[in-house]
């Protein structure tokens, strides 16, 4: 009787030792005959980048988003990641040295201004937005322009306060945004006497304008060389395009160097 029951749970643990092997395959998987009806759901809906079919060419999946992986000829992975969606083709990093990775990258890399008065940094993010909208039942984006969308300035990195000696050199800095590009201003209001718009043509008090540190932003700087009592007082940075104004003040303190 021991032996018989012994025998039976012997059985049953071979039984459920092939059944576990069966559930995890060891071996890579093999594409069988593709029967659409097995397909899992997939809504075109729920992909904001479209769909494409999965790695063995049956089932629709949601196809990679601009920034994701994708799969490459070039690039083995032992991964799937699927391949780009609409507008997007896959291309290696160049970046990633050692082991090669590929990415989602729009076709159409222009700035767009979309109808919902946003800028875009290309096709493709315009177009995901695009698919959000109309799935939460919002106005349709469209491409409005193929530009940035014009916007008020905007000072990013205002100017700070300045405490400096007589004689030495101070530098205001005032970073700006805007499209059309803005035109920088500074004003200078003494404690006492008349207000002064730079630039002017005085060599000791200057303007310095640079681009960047990306497109849409300048950077204006007010120089005032060997600092005296009389450029104590407030500086104003403005930025004006032709949708608007923004200013931004700091004050400039100036100490009395004693050792002169
Ligand atoms: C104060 O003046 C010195 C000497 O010109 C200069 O190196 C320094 O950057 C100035 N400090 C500020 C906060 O402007």
């Amino acid at each position: 009787m021991k032996i018989i029951l012994n025998l039976f749970l012997l059985f049953i643990g071979t039984n459920v030792q092939t059944w576990a092997v069966s559930v995890v395959p060891t071996k890579p998987v093999v594409c069988g005959q593709c029967d659409p009806g097995k397909c899992p759901m997939t809504s075109d809906k729920e992909c904001l980048a479209g769909l494409s079919l999965d790695a063995c060419g049956c089932c629709q999946v949601c196809a990679q988003r601009e920034r994701e992986l994708c799969d490459h000829p070039d690039a083995p992975s032992a991964k799937k990641y699927g391949s780009c969606g609409e507008n997007l083709q896959c291309r290696i990093r160049p970046e990633v040295k050692t082991h090669q990775e590929a990415l989602c990258e729009c076709n159409d890399q222009i700035e767009l201004c979309g109808s919902d008065g946003k800028t875009y940094r290309n096709y493709c993010h315009l177009m995901e937005s695009a698919k959000l909208a109309k799935a939460e039942q919002q106005p349709i984006i469209k491409v409005y322009k193929r530009k940035p969308c014009d916007s008020p300035p905007e000072i990013t990195v205002p100017p700070v306060n300045v405490v400096n000696q007589t004689g030495s050199n101070v530098f205001l800095t005032c970073e700006v945004a805007g499209v059309p590009l803005p035109v920088v201003e500074w004003i200078y209001q003494p404690s006492a006497g008349k207000t002064i718009v730079y630039p002017t043509d005085d060599d000791r008090i200057s303007t310095l304008v640079r681009g960047g540190p990306n497109a849409h932003v300048l950077t204006s700087w007010l120089q005032i060389q060997t600092l005296q009592n009389t450029d104590q007082g407030v500086y104003t940075c403005i930025a004006t395009n032709a949708l608007g104004k923004a200013e931004k003040t700091a004050y400039v303190q100036v100490e009395t160097r004693r050792d002169l």
